[in-house]
């Protein structure tokens, strides 16, 4: 770790991470985020190759180590075959970062099982599935030098975690569920030294809300759910995952960092209530 006037500040140097979901939008801007912190990072990915290749290829030409490693979170074979795939590449993992997830949105009287189903699978399932993995991982290598922790587990979860959100009953109830799956590793691991915590972004600009911020209008509308006035960026949830991931938050677990511009601060109460 070094931290000087002349040498970029590295807290993760001589670390493995596993972002899910990395060939784009906040799982890329972590990715980035933690390779430049110097983490070997795998870039895990389940469609759209090249992208995880232009991630992968940008990290290494910047003098970083990474991988790409394409599985389906939800499916238990995979992610076995991708940790496996890690160790052979870089030895062992110290850093996971549970990002994969999307949206399917139907109002309730119109949402089919398919929906429900894909989005608990990959936001929730993916993120036990992964973890579990980690953990094991963890268990199996034991402390090393490069991290006072034996592992740091990062789940992505969202403001809709603590924000109800209608015509997205899936999506809100995965989030829900992320809540209490990371407390419930974080108290059970605590005593082992492995960090269990979660981000919960507010809009962040990305392809998964494009709806949201592609028109004036629909930006518009926007902000005035964002105190703060601006939309969020990836490099925002990136700057804070290598916190979590880092010993600077050593002493942190089982809690939720919003980086939501003051989304879940209910803005309407400013001037209502
Ligand atoms: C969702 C976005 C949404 C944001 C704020 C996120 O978790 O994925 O679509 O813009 O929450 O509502």
């Amino acid at each position: 770790m070094t931290r000087n006037a002349t040498t970029a500040y590295q807290p993760l140097a001589g670390q493995v991470a596993l972002v899910t979901g990395a060939n784009s939008g906040i799982g890329e801007g972590i990715a980035r985020c933690m390779a430049r912190a110097g983490a070997a990072v795998a870039i895990n990915y389940v469609v759209n190759p090249d992208a995880a290749s232009k991630v992968v290829k940008d990290i290494t030409s910047a003098g970083g180590k990474a991988i790409a490693a394409q599985a389906d979170v939800s499916n238990e074979t995979q992610v076995r075959k991708m940790f496996d795939t890690i160790r052979d590449s870089f030895g062992t993992l110290d850093i996971l970062v549970n990002n994969a997830g999307w949206q399917k949105d139907a109002p309730l009287a119109e949402m089919t099982l398919e929906q429900w189903n894909a989005v608990i699978n990959v936001n929730l399932t993916g993120q036990f599935l992964c973890a579990r993995e980690a953990v094991r991982e963890f268990f199996r290598r034991g402390m090393r030098p490069v991290s006072k922790a034996l592992g740091k587990i990062i789940c992505i979860s969202s403001v809709h975690e603590c924000i109800p959100w209608g015509g997205h009953c899936n999506y809100a109830a995965s989030k829900g569920g992320i809540l209490m799956l990371m407390k419930s590793m974080a108290q059970e691991l605590a005593g082992r030294k492995i960090r269990v915590n979660s981000i919960g972004p507010g809009a962040i600009q990305t392809p998964i809300n494009r709806s949201a911020w592609e028109t004036p209008d629909a930006m518009k509308s926007l902000l005035t759910l964002i105190p703060d006035g601006r939309i969020g960026q990836a490099e925002d949830i990136g700057r804070t995952a290598v916190f979590l991931a880092s010993d600077d938050s050593d002493y942190i677990t089982g809690q939720t960092i919003f980086v939501d511009g003051g989304m879940t601060l209910y803005p309407g109460f400013a001037t209502g209530g």
